[in-house]
């Protein structure tokens, strides 16, 4: 049931779905107001700030932007067709719930090959966007993990029945984004698309608490404290543009009291913390409270 209420279509990541309550108190009174003419989402992932904004607020356009293509893809066709992908999932899935659990093993592994195999065919790669989204609900806690060739290497999650296909979700994202540019790409692609008044919120790969503890490998480039700087630099150069910039990352705060990475990266600029809980992480002793790094280049009224 999702009560005419449209949620993330995957599990992803450092998704934001926990965080969207703590964030509203954050946001510039402008998006409140209904003043932003343009929402961006350089690093959209899973979109969990994007739907909640893009229903709760009017903001005349958005746009998202991410590095993962296969990601893009499924973006895509649901906005260019829905109604085509619901049917390759529902298949996907009446197939799946009829295979016994050894079966269903062989049929996610069969699927993650062909996955790996062929590429993206076309700007909308229906096929493609129904393995990528039946992978992401059948493999183990709904990781998006690739290998240093690119492939993606989860492995089976064995969730009883999982919903692959989530009509009724599907039919309400695609509603929501009919208004939403999507495009595929790097985030420093987001400075073209400053106009009127923008509100830009950065969700970048989170910097590792531990040096081997983190799950950051959304794509074989990987983001490391080069990138974060390299980001830095480039939110101080927009923020003289007339944009409200939002920022969330790890806070490092929370291994080490001396470590203060983003309070220097970011000096001069609206730091909060806020508790988060961190559902991705394969030890489950390692899913507790912790606290999440807020940037902003505003302050709230
Ligand atoms: C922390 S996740 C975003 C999570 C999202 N806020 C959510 O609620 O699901 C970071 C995202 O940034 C993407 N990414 C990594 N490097 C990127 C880059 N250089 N430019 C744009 N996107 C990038 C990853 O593919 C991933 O989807």
């Amino acid at each position: 049931m999702c009560n005419g209420i449209a949620k993330p279509f995957l599990k992803w990541a450092g998704g934001k779905g926990q965080l969207i309550n703590k964030f509203q108190a954050l946001y510039p009174q402008e998006l409140l107001n209904d003043k932003i003419d343009i929402y961006v989402e350089p690093f959209v992932g899973g979109g969990a700030v994007l739907f909640d904004i893009l229903q709760r607020y009017k903001v005349k356009k958005a746009i998202i932007i991410d590095l993962n293509k296969e990601l893009i893809n499924c973006y895509r066709c649901i906005k260019a067709d829905v109604v085509e992908l619901i049917k390759y999932l529902d298949a996907m899935q009446c197939k799946f719930f009829a295979l016994s659990e050894t079966q269903r093993k062989d049929f996610f592994l069969e699927i993650r090959d062909k996955y790996n195999k062929l590429h993206l065919n076309g700007e909308f790669d229906f096929e493609k966007a129904s393995d990528f989204i039946f992978l992401n609900k059948t493999c183990f806690n709904g990781l998006y993990r690739v290998n240093s060739r690119g492939e993606f290497n989860v492995p089976f999650g064995r969730y009883k029945n999982p919903l692959i296909c989530d009509k009724e979700n599907l039919m309400l994202i695609g509603k929501l984004l009919q208004n939403v540019q999507i495009l595929f790409g790097d985030y420093s692609i987001c400075k073209e698309h400053i106009r009127g008044k923008t509100f830009i919120y950065f969700d970048p790969p989170y910097r590792p608490l531990k040096q081997n503890a983190s799950f950051v490998d959304y794509d074989k480039s990987g983001f490391n404290d080069d990138n974060q700087k390299e980001l830095a630099c480039f939110v101080k150069e927009i923020s003289q543009y007339d944009c409200y910039i939002m920022l969330s990352n790890s806070d490092p705060k929370n291994t080490n009291s001396n470590d203060d990475f983003f309070d220097k990266l970011y000096e001069g600029f609206n730091i909060n913390r806020i508790n988060a809980r961190r559902m991705i992480n394969c030890q489950a002793d390692k899913r507790g409270d912790i606290t999440e790094i807020i940037v902003r280049n505003y302050y709230s009224k």
